[in-house]
């Protein structure tokens, strides 16, 4: 298969035109790129699991075109804390795991009695969805496993002979998926960390972070994980201490003079920006996993606000496989 990028307003109408047909989409979000398909068509669906080659236990995001279909899709539309969510930070970068209603797919929720949703912010996406009217199931448009993509070349690296088009939109401005919370008894449970912030959240509701089972699979220790082996410093200073024997690539937090003893260095944030680092994280992990190293070296970030999400994806990257 031919996998064509596109752009602009006629990108929009050919990207809904397949949506229509039952075919694949990449899409821009404001954090990743998304693979979509109509989630209320099954077939579709199978074929993101397939293109991903995406376990089936793992369920998916379903992406709504207007508020009217959280009530179509989930039974916690009148869900007060659910409408203090949602008028906070929707559209935008949470995803919230809600009872679900029999119109959706077995196979978009793994056979879970709950969705996810989320409203994307992205101009991009809520113009095709606008155009195509339905909701969209849309897991990163990356290989299972692998690195989210944040600019269309990822996605070409990741799926192109897989899927006919993507709609390239540029970078994605926020740069890690978004932040998963599912209701628990009046509170919130964080599933996933991302970026809207748990210190947020807590202002909202009572907030607890999932138990040891596994409750999203993006939590599943392996994920996000670059070729590269990787491994995580407990604290910045190691790395000019650093002596391992591998040809090392060290992937910096700010701006630093590249310690002799690795070969190569990539900076998050020469502003000492979280935000810059969220959004430089993925495409650095893809360089620095080009480079034919034997080992990524990894500084933590500051463990507060979007340092979190960044921290819980970089252990994930470094998480034995
Ligand atoms: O920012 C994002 O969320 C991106 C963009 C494309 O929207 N999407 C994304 O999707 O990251 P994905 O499939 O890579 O991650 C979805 C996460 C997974 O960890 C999945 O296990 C969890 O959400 N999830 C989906 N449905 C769930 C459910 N019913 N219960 C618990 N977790 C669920
Ligand atoms: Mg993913």
């Amino acid at each position: 298969m031919n996998t064509k990028i596109v752009s602009g307003e006629w990108g929009v109408e050919q990207a809904a035109l397949l949506l229509h047909l039952g075919g694949l989409v990449a899409l821009p979000t404001e954090t990743v790129y998304g693979l979509a398909g109509d989630a209320l068509n099954a077939s579709a669906v199978a074929l993101i699991f397939e293109a991903k080659e995406r376990p089936a236990f793992d369920p998916l995001i379903v992406h709504l075109p207007n508020l009217e279909w959280l009530d179509r899709l989930t039974t916690a539309a009148k869900d007060p804390l659910i409408a203090e969510l949602i008028r906070r930070f929707w559209p935008g970068p949470l995803t919230l795991v809600l009872p679900r209603r029999s119109i959706v797919p077995d196979l978009v929720t793994s056979g879970l009695p709950t969705v996810a949703v989320r409203m994307s912010a992205h101009p991009l996406f809520r113009a095709v969805l606008e155009r195509f009217g339905n909701p969209v199931a849309a897991p990163s448009a990356n290989r299972f496993g692998r690195i989210s993509p944040t600019a269309a070349e990822h996605v070409l690296e990741e799926l192109g002979g897989r899927i006919p088009l993507i709609l390239d939109g540029g970078p994605c401005a926020i740069g890690v998926e978004s932040t998963v919370v599912a209701l628990d008894n009046g509170g919130l449970k964080l599933l996933r960390a991302g970026p809207v912030t748990a210190e947020e959240l807590a202002a909202i509701a009572p907030i607890r972070a999932a138990g040891p089972a596994i409750q999203a699979p993006g939590q599943l220790e392996s994920h996000y994980a670059p070729g590269t082996r990787m491994r995580l410093l407990a604290n910045p200073a190691e790395a000019g201490a650093w002596t391992g024997p591998e040809k090392a690539g060290l992937l910096a937090w700010s701006r630093r003079e590249k310690p002799p003893q690795f070969s190569a260095m990539e900076v998050l944030t020469p502003n000492n920006d979280p935000r810059e680092a969220a959004a430089r994280l993925f495409a650095a992990m893809r360089r620095l996993d080009a480079m034919s190293l034997e080992l990524i070296v990894a500084e933590p970030p500051p463990a507060h606000g979007l340092g979190v999400a960044i921290l819980d994806r970089l252990r994930k990257a470094a998480a034995p496989r």
